[in-house]
């Protein structure tokens, strides 16, 4: 079976059993502060699990894209050394919310792998939770035993600890015990030698979990505690690329058809070939193993509007498309970008199922390219520091780890490639020293970034929370939990959650609201920001109410929100205005709305000229003086909106609640709030345009009171050019004058000191004076430095073995010209260079240059005559 006839098998056969199949989520996660990549195939359902939303079916089954590099689950760096982990992988799912549970999830796997699938049972094995003694105190799953027992032989089912068989997100979360499927695909001889059973999760590539069925019974909360869900659920997790392995019969993934075209073609383009024997062989494979997993990960967080850059999730992104482009350049020798070359592959595999690969291909190949070149810039200039480091040390030496460090942390240069390359100089580093310093500094990042969270106070347990802030900017709410968060960067803050909230929290680039919540006795209290967590909307504040319960009344800061809408709906409107005017390869890839400005990011292959953006800005003004009013639908199926030509923002999901804006011709997903009537926005103006990254621009602009004040500001900057020109009638000629004369002046002076320095120069010609076979002058002169050089050339050129020194004085500081006769240079062993950095002294400066002519410039122009007179000690 092809890759996609196994993914198509896996979703018909739990559609059968009456699962709906949803699309993966993108594996960039919104409103989830615990993960920063989807990181299994549950994570995007959490909030189901959790119980703070439903799905509409029950049942789902889907492939999810899944990133393990970072938290709790991170196999970056075991990627490529072996042969069955990656960063980016495809996990195949079957999902009961509060539905079946491990009866029909063990019989259905079952089914599918030995009677659709058809795996023989002889290479199957299964483990189940043995329980655990530790705070927890967890039983044996008892349970799943009993069932699996049903299917396989007992001597096929294995108990397992906690750190295999009870599964967990991340630290915080829904978890619960597992019973793990594992197939052994080892030959028949090697069977023989050893069982198969002793080898299961000792990380033998042969023998391998394909299947993990979770069976979700328990929230871990932040104190480290766990509570009963409300219901129990099913989460299976199997890896795709595995199954492909298996059914395949081949050896590892990358042997499957899902890499095998990859490799092809990095082979093709590097002239290397894979699984050559061979322990050099060994060190290529690694590294088209690294690149080959490497480039989907990258391609695919592109495509889902992750863009390398310096933090956060896009930091993670540029390390792993870093780690490539470096064993690229280390053992296949590609000193030249070549990754992106590989997205066509990829895209043309895997576009089926992942359209958005196909469709934003361009974006993802000129965006890898250019993060390719620049950091094979970063390669070389740190090549070039190696080197200087390597000078003059010898081979019994050690290079400071300080060293190491500095020109990791400053030039961005990898210390597993300056350990390789001064080892193949025979030189190493103080590892201890450099560990050292990494752990400094992650030390200072952590204490500055870190923040506590203490559990939740629940003071009204069923409370659901209600968002009304779409039509009252006022309400009146009851607390219904809080709790204390210390950071570094914050101290103390406290979060609050309220029965309903006319607070509208930050997303889709739109800013939480800030406003205020009064207590019956008048207490106030002042909320400073809000934002969304797993669908739980929570405020910021700097205190708590003396009295936590009874009715608060809830304020949104007007003006604010105001603005921030103004800014949003022009959003909307050049969103439209840039497609209309560009082209509709125009997709929004970020924007930030904010109350003073708002910053719209889009893709679009060169820059926007002067005369589109006016055509953009006109576009969208004239929406706003064409008075269109704000049409909304709350809640309509995605796949309706996308009919009916809303545009799809990345980040949606499966269950997301799905609300149409609309404004005449424009229509979007959006959460955000907005003005009633485009005239409110009064007027738009761009005030910059700029790139952000390859095939991305971006566009600043500002809308109704900030549009004023610039106008203003621009009235008042005006008025003054006006009144210092004389309040001339047309002050563009007048300024074009002003700059004619200019020009002409500009002329008039220098033709003046051309000919003073001709007068000059005849008198000089005069002055010099016959030193030991030298020609020598020394004089102090009131001209500049680009005159002073021109003289001294100029003499030089009719007057051999000519040396010279001027001293002049411009604002209060000293400057000294050394020129000497190359010839006479070489011949006395003289250095202009060295001369006037010692005579520097004199005038308490210091200065250099070449052999045949330098400068010097110092603070004391007292000094000049001294070293006028010095001078004369290097002739004698
Ligand atoms: N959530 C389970 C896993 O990722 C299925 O292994």
């Amino acid at each position: 079976m092809k890759a996609n006839e196994i993914r198509a098998a896996f979703l018909e056969f739990f559609e059968s059993k009456k699962h709906t199949i949803v699309q993966s989520a993108p594996m960039v996660l919104k409103d989830d502060p615990t993960l920063m990549f989807v990181n299994s195939g549950m994570a995007p359902f959490k909030e189901f699990f959790l119980g703070n939303a439903q799905p509409k079916n029950t049942r789902l089954t889907d492939t999810q894209k899944c990133l393990r590099v970072s938290g709790k689950h991170n196999d970056l760096e075991e990627v490529g050394y072996d042969t069955y982990h990656h960063t980016l992988f495809e996990m195949l799912g079957n999902w009961s919310f509060g539905d079946y549970f491990k009866e029909e999830a063990i019989a259905w796997a079952w089914e599918l792998l030995t009677e659709v699938l058809k795996i023989d049972k002889d290479i199957l094995y299964v483990t189940v939770f043995e329980g655990s003694d530790d705070a927890d105190k967890l039983k044996m799953d008892t349970e799943a035993y009993d069932i699996w027992k049903k299917y396989i032989a007992e001597d096929r089912i294995l108990k397992g600890n906690k750190d295999d068989n009870f599964w967990e997100m991340g630290d915080q979360g829904p978890c619960g015990p597992c019973s793990e499927i594992h197939v052994d695909i080892r030959t028949p001889e090697e069977k023989a030698a050893v069982e198969g059973k002793s080898l299961i999760n000792m990380d033998h590539p042969q023998v391998v979990e394909i299947w993990n069925l979770v069976f979700m019974q328990y929230n871990r909360k932040a104190n480290g505690s766990l509570e009963g869900l409300p219901n129990k659920h099913i989460d299976t997790g199997m890896g795709f690329e595995r199954l492909c392995m298996v059914l395949q019969d081949v050896k590892s993934n990358y042997d499957t058809d899902v890499f095998m075209p990859i490799i092809r073609e990095i082979e093709t383009i590097t002239n290397t070939e894979y699984g050559k024997a061979g322990a050099s062989g060994e060190k290529v494979d690694i590294a088209i193993r690294v690149i080959s997993d490497h480039v989907r990960a990258v391609a695919f967080s592109i495509a889902d509007g992750q863009l390398p850059s310096n933090n956060g999730a896009g930091y993670v992104i540029r390390r792993i498309l870093r780690r490539a482009v470096r064993y690229g350049f280390t053992f296949l020798d590609k000193k030249e970008p070549f990754i992106y070359r590989l997205v066509n592959v990829l895209a043309s595999k895997m576009g089926d199922a992942f359209p958005e690969i196909k469709e934003q291909k361009q974006l993802i190949e000129n965006v890898i390219k250019e993060e390719e070149s620049s950091f094979l810039r970063t390669l070389d200039q740190g090549l070039v520091l190696l080197d200087r480091m390597i000078e003059g040390q010898s081979a019994s030496s050690e290079i400071a780890g300080a060293k190491v460090f500095e020109l990791k942390d400053t030039y961005g240069f990898p210390e597993d490639l300056t350990d390789l390359i001064l080892r193949e100089k025979g030189l190493t580093y103080n590892h201890k020293e450099f560990e050292q310093k990494l752990a400094e500094q992650k030390a200072r990042g952590k204490e500055a970034s870190e923040s506590k969270s203490e559990d939740w106070i629940i003071l009204l347990d069923d409370a659901v929370e209600e968002f009304v802030g779409y039509d009252s900017l006022s309400a009146n709410v009851k607390l219904t939990r809080y709790r204390k968060v210390t950071s570094k960067k914050d101290g103390e803050m406290f979060q609050l959650v309220f029965s309903l909230t006319p607070f509208y929290p930050e997303g889709g680039g739109q800013v939480g609201d800030k406003g205020y919540v009064e207590s019956p006795n008048g207490d106030v209290i002042y909320i400073l920001d809000t934002k969304k967590e797993n669908n739980v909307i929570i405020h910021f504040a700097k205190n708590l109410p003396k009295d936590v319960s009874g009715l608060f009344k809830a304020v949104v800061d007007e003006k604010q929100r105001f603005r921030t809408e103004c800014n949003h709906s022009a959003t909307h409107l050049l969103h439209q205005g840039l497609r209309e005017i560009l082209g509709t390869h125009v997709e929004q890839k970020g924007s930030a709305v904010h109350s003073k400005y708002l910053r719209f990011d889009f893709s679009h292959f060169s820059k926007v000229t002067a005369e589109e953006l006016q055509e953009v800005e006109d576009f969208v003004n004239a929406r706003i003086a064409g008075r269109l009013a704000f049409q909304e639908n709350r809640a309509v199926p995605m796949e309706e909106a996308i009919a009916d030509g809303a545009m799809a923002l990345f980040g949606e999901k499966y269950g997301d609640a799905v609300r149409t804006v609309r404004f005449g011709q424009s229509i979007e997903l959006c959460g955000g709030t907005h003005v009633n009537n485009t005239a409110d926005i009064w007027h738009f103006k761009i005030k910059s345009e700029g790139a952000v990254a390859s095939g991305i621009r971006r566009i600043e602009a500002i809308t109704n009171d900030a549009v004023k004040d610039h106008f203003t500001e621009n009235a008042k900057a005006f008025g003054k050019v006006k009144s210092l020109l004389n309040n001339a009638k047309k002050p563009d000629e007048a300024i074009e004058k002003i700059q004619a004369e200019n020009n002409e002046l500009r002329k008039q002076i220098e033709q003046l000191l051309k000919d003073k320095a001709k007068n000059i120069k005849g008198d000089l010609k005069g002055e010099v004076t016959q030193v030991n076979g030298v020609n020598f002058l020394a004089k102090e002169l009131d001209l500049d430095a680009g005159g002073l050089k021109d003289l001294a050339f100029e003499l030089g050129g009719e007057i051999d073995k000519l040396f010279i020194l001027f001293g002049s004085k411009a604002d209060g500081k000293a400057l000294l010209t050394c020129y000497i006769d190359k010839e006479l240079a070489k011949e006395k062993n003289l250095n202009a260079g060295t001369i006037v950095r010692e005579l520097g002294k004199h005038i308490q400066g210091g200065g250099g240059g070449q052999p045949f002519f330098a400068t010097a410039g110092g603070k004391n122009p007292d000094g000049i005559e001294k070293a006028l007179e010095a001078v004369m000690n290097y002739l004698q």
